[in-house]
């Protein structure tokens, strides 16, 4: 473990996609590189936390210094956060699926000429920022960091997201198409938190991370 000021502080980061099986071979998945997420966790490693990394399947290397679970769906995902608890900073950068498959077949669904295409069912994921960020007692994370990912009226869904959720801050990002976030290596980000908006120019994601790395070390008064 690197010296630092967040050396003692422990937090949890997710990242990465969920994957949502539809049979052996099938799932739905959401668009995420996982390069924002894991950019985060490197950085709190990097200012001395003790870092969990829980992430989706992503074709990035896994970054060092710190410890990384592996997951698919995002019950899986609850699972493994919940279980690292307590921890002072949970930061939650999945893209988890919203909903999972309640159809989910054991085995491959095989197509017949002259029958219909089957039908997915699904069932709301449980939502794991917003049940961290509503944990009592001792559970509940000093600071509990939220994204939004929008295409469209940033502001008014990353505020909406912040309230309704229960977290501390949200990182609002625009994901429309030809903003180049999704993949790409930049990102235009707004912070929000219960004393306003913070509007950070456009920068690369490990430039982010440092950033929020250095803002969350300053919230829990260790910068
Ligand atoms: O509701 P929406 O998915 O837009 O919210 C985005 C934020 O909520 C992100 O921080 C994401 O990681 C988190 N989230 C979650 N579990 C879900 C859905 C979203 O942790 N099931």
């Amino acid at each position: 473990l690197s010296d630092g000021p967040l050396k003692g502080v422990k937090a949890i980061v997710t990242s990465g996609p969920t994957r949502e099986a539809i049979d052996p071979v099938r799932f739905i998945a959401n668009r995420s590189s996982g390069k924002q997420g894991h950019a985060i966790a490197s950085a709190l490693a990097a200012l001395g936390a003790e870092v969990t990394l829980v992430s989706g399947p992503v074709s990035i290397p896994d970054p060092t210094g710190l410890a990384v679970v592996k997951v698919e769906s995002a019950v899986q995902m609850l699972n493994a956060v919940r279980s690292r608890l307590p921890a002072h900073v949970v930061v939650c950068a999945a893209a988890v699926a919203d909903w999972t498959v309640a159809n989910r077949a054991t085995e491959k669904r095989k197509k017949k000429v002259g029958d219909p295409p089957p039908t997915i069912e699904l069932t709301p994921n449980p939502d794991i920022l917003m049940t961290v960020s509503k944990a009592e007692g001792p559970l509940r994370p000093t600071l509990v960091v939220g994204f939004a990912a929008e295409t469209e009226k940033l502001m008014e869904h990353a505020a909406d997201k912040l309230a309704r959720k229960g977290c501390d801050w949200i990182v609002a990002n625009d994901v429309s198409e030809g903003t180049g976030t999704f993949g790409g290596d930049a990102n235009t980000v707004h912070v929000l938190d219960s004393d306003g908006v913070e509007s950070w120019p456009a920068m690369g994601k490990e430039e982010v991370a440092r950033k929020l790395a250095e803002r969350i070390a300053k919230a829990l008064g260790k910068a």
